[in-house]
């Protein structure tokens, strides 16, 4: 079977392993901290606060931004549940905008209509490795004096003007889930920022609330450990070479699948660079392409099959909203095998048995 992804674990993460395991030290040490300066300088941020998943980085960031019962966030139906799951746990109400049907992410011309007096932060999602167009968010949110959360957890070194995530927001949210751009072999995810209260409050947040050994708020246990961060560090030595490696296969896929009509392909608009989390296509006959290339051995996933705006444990908290765009686009999605490791045979044979079910 091709895997619609791989995971690339080598000797270099072994040895970090090693290496915490030498030093006896699993928690709150040098591992993180050393990670947290690494990534969020790497993504040309000043601060980082390294939490145990992308949900918590969502989470704990909602919670440092002081949201209240009631606080309107407006965000996306096209995400990973975890996204919508945080602004309800933070005691939110989501507000759904719907999609631009081309990249995916949040149609920013129809922001505005949905501002309220009780709307506290924008909240966009980096979907598939794409950025949502953060200079028209970031402008939407001074003119209300708006807070704004980037959902960067597909989006390590995507780029727009040459800024990476996490530059425009007032924070930003990573996973470093197995499957992600970069990954701690596990669940992980970190908080980056230029402002460092906000990172300090992440850090009491993640550790019991305490500051200085000092209890001083109501906190959880967030932290990410040792021995994920020490891999994480690994992982992001090579995040270069695995971007490269993503852009190259999104290459193959559009100069050889392009021409064909029933399909459509995802696209990089001019001054963003997409680091390809997911090669998401869009298909006239989505679900029987799927059956066709796990007939011949080939995976491919929806991201994401179910519609969360419809959910009722959502529609409880945020009433019904539709966004006919999104559902109709969740009826073609279909995400492709790509990674910043995986065989480019593998990828030549995918494109030649797709190419042969339409010629
Ligand atoms: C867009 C998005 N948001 C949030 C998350 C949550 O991250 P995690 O799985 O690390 O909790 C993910 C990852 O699955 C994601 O893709």
């Amino acid at each position: 079977m091709i895997p619609r992804t791989t995971v690339d674990i080598s000797d270099e993460e072994k040895n970090a392993i090693n290496r915490v395991i030498e030093s006896g030290q699993f928690v709150k040490g040098k591992e993180c901290e050393e990670f947290e300066k690494e990534f969020s300088s790497y993504q040309g941020v000043k601060y980082g606060a390294g939490v145990n998943s992308g949900t918590s980085a969502l989470h704990l960031s909602l919670l440092a931004l002081d949201l209240k019962p009631g606080d309107e966030v407006i965000t996306v139906p096209n995400t990973f549940a975890a996204t919508i799951n945080a602004i309800i746990i933070a005691g939110g109400k989501p507000v759904f905008i719907d999609i631009d049907p081309e990249t995916f992410t949040i149609n920013v011309e129809k922001i505005a209509e949905k501002i309220t007096e009780k709307t506290k932060v924008i909240l966009p999602v980096h979907l598939y490795g794409l950025m949502a167009d953060m200079k028209h968010i970031k402008d939407i949110a001074e003119d209300n004096n708006l807070l704004i959360l980037e959902d960067a957890c597909q989006a390590h070194g995507a780029e727009i003007d040459g800024k990476k995530a996490g530059q425009f927001g007032d924070l930003a949210a990573f996973s470093f889930f197995p499957t992600k751009n970069i990954t701690v072999a596990g669940d992980g995810g970190m908080v980056i920022s230029n402002n460092e209260e906000l990172i300090q409050k992440i850090k009491a947040l993640r550790d019991h609330g305490r500051i200085n050994k000092k209890h001083v708020m109501a906190g959880l246990n967030n932290r990410m450990s040792e021995i994920l961060a020490a891999i994480g560090r690994e992982h992001l030595k090579k995040i270069d070479k695995f971007t490269q490696h993503r852009r190259k296969i999104a290459e193959l896929y559009k100069n050889k699948l392009e021409d064909i009509e029933q399909i459509t392909l995802p696209i990089e608009p001019r001054n963003y660079k997409h680091v390809y989390h997911l090669y998401t296509i869009r298909g006239n006959d989505r679900d029987d392409l799927k059956s066709y290339l796990y007939s011949n051995n080939i995976g491919s996933s929806i991201m994401y099959a179910e519609q969360l705006n419809k959910l009722d444990y959502v529609i409880q908290v945020a009433g019904i909203q539709n966004t006919p765009i999104n559902e109709q686009i969740n009826k073609e999605i279909l995400s492709i095998p790509i990674s910043g490791t995986l065989d480019i045979d593998l990828v030549e044979q995918t494109i030649d048995t797709i190419l042969k079910r339409y010629n």
